[in-house]
């Protein structure tokens, strides 16, 4: 009798431990595969340089800290590296602001973007004053100071920034104002230049050839780019890569193949050449819904599908800017915002998550 009770419930145990498994591995959510961390983590184990442009009197809050520390292990200066804020005058360098970012970096276990040394924009007064006949002696001190600065500290530099017109028909040029830098539209002795002396300055930064729109093969300022570098590179131009900014619109799906295609030819050029990700932010018509705020989550984690396929020619992936509160986007393009990995307190969106699965 008491020996019936005893099998009665061992055959019950059994039979519930069974019932359990059964349920657990046909319906219960499957454990993830390989370590959870933070976006930092996840992106060091696959060997990608998660990147965030910051600005350097926001490290002081809390918040900004945290995330940046936490989250991210590249830095881009947003602004402090742009010739009118380090080159104010002739005779000064205003290498403060950018000093924060680098010691910043180096007390977390960072690395660092150069941004940028020749642009149209954000050029101090002094030098737009110029004639255009001393402008080629003027980038070439400009180079080499900012440069002898960083030496040895910085993993690449956005050498050239921007140079092809937005109808992909040419070099930007001075000839109507859409660039100091060039006085024809043929003119690219002053592009090839600037990358010659960066190199003489510090052999070790990767030397990148950074615009927007330029990610798709077949538009026009795209092929117009690729063709630029492809002649630069075949002359023995010291450039080791192109930087995609990818400052995108949620409401217009990236062509991928194109992109893939894109950076097909790009590596072609010659080995080991580099196809960065430097300032990607997917902005949304405000205000955001769910749907798109998953929508864009999916055109950030298809971006680290692209790279992770690309590694190791693809390995930095920069946002630009780590939170929606400080994020150029709603300045610039008005009605539009919501474009980047948090949102104004902080909290990771879908397409952090997004990420995060990605690089899993
Ligand atoms: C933007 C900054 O985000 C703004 O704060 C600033 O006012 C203007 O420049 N392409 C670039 C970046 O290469 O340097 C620009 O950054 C955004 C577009």
């Amino acid at each position: 009798m008491r020996k019936e009770v005893f099998v009665g419930r061992k055959y019950g145990f059994i039979y519930i431990v069974i019932s359990i498994s059964i349920l657990f591995l046909s319906g219960c959510p499957k454990p993830p595969i390989g370590p959870v961390g933070s976006l930092r983590d996840m992106a060091a184990s696959r060997n990608i340089r998660i990147g965030a442009a910051v600005d350097p009197t926001k490290f002081s809050e809390t918040a900004y800290d945290n995330t940046c520390k936490t989250e991210f292990n590249m830095l881009v200066a947003e602004n402090v590296m742009k010739m009118d804020t380090i080159h104010p005058s002739a005779t000064t360098y205003n290498y403060s602001p950018a000093d924060l970012i680098m010691t910043y970096a180096q007390n977390n276990g960072m690395t660092v973007r150069g941004h940028a040394l020749l642009w149209h924009n954000q050029v101090p007064g002094w030098v737009t004053a110029k004639p255009y006949s001393e402008l080629i002696a003027v980038m070439q001190s400009h180079i080499d100071n900012v440069l002898t600065h960083f030496k040895g500290k910085i993993h690449s530099w956005d050498v050239v920034n921007e140079v092809v017109k937005d109808n992909g028909l040419g070099l930007r040029n001075n000839d109507d104002s859409s660039s100091i830098w060039a006085d024809s539209l043929t003119d690219d002795s002053i592009i090839k230049e600037a990358f010659y002396r960066a190199r003489a300055v510090d052999p070790d930064a990767k030397l990148i050839i950074n615009d927007y729109s330029n990610e798709a093969k077949g538009s026009t300022k795209a092929d117009k780019l690729y063709s630029l570098v492809a002649g630069w590179v075949g002359a023995g131009v010291p450039i080791d890569g192109v930087g995609f900014q990818l400052h995108l619109m949620e409401s217009s799906t990236p062509n991928y193949t194109a992109i893939r295609q894109n950076i097909d030819r790009y590596i072609a050029l010659k080995p080991g050449f580099q196809v960065q990700f430097t300032e990607i932010d997917v902005r949304i018509s405000e205000p955001a819904s769910q749907s798109e705020l998953d929508n864009q989550a999916s055109i950030y984690a298809n971006l680290m599908r692209i790279a992770l396929d690309y590694y190791p020619n693809v390995t930095v992936f920069v946002t630009w800017g780590i939170t929606d509160k400080y994020s150029w986007i709603p300045s610039v393009f008005s009605g539009y915002g919501s474009a980047l990995l948090f949102d104004g307190a902080y909290a990771p969106k879908p397409a952090y998550h997004a990420l995060v699965n990605a690089l899993r």
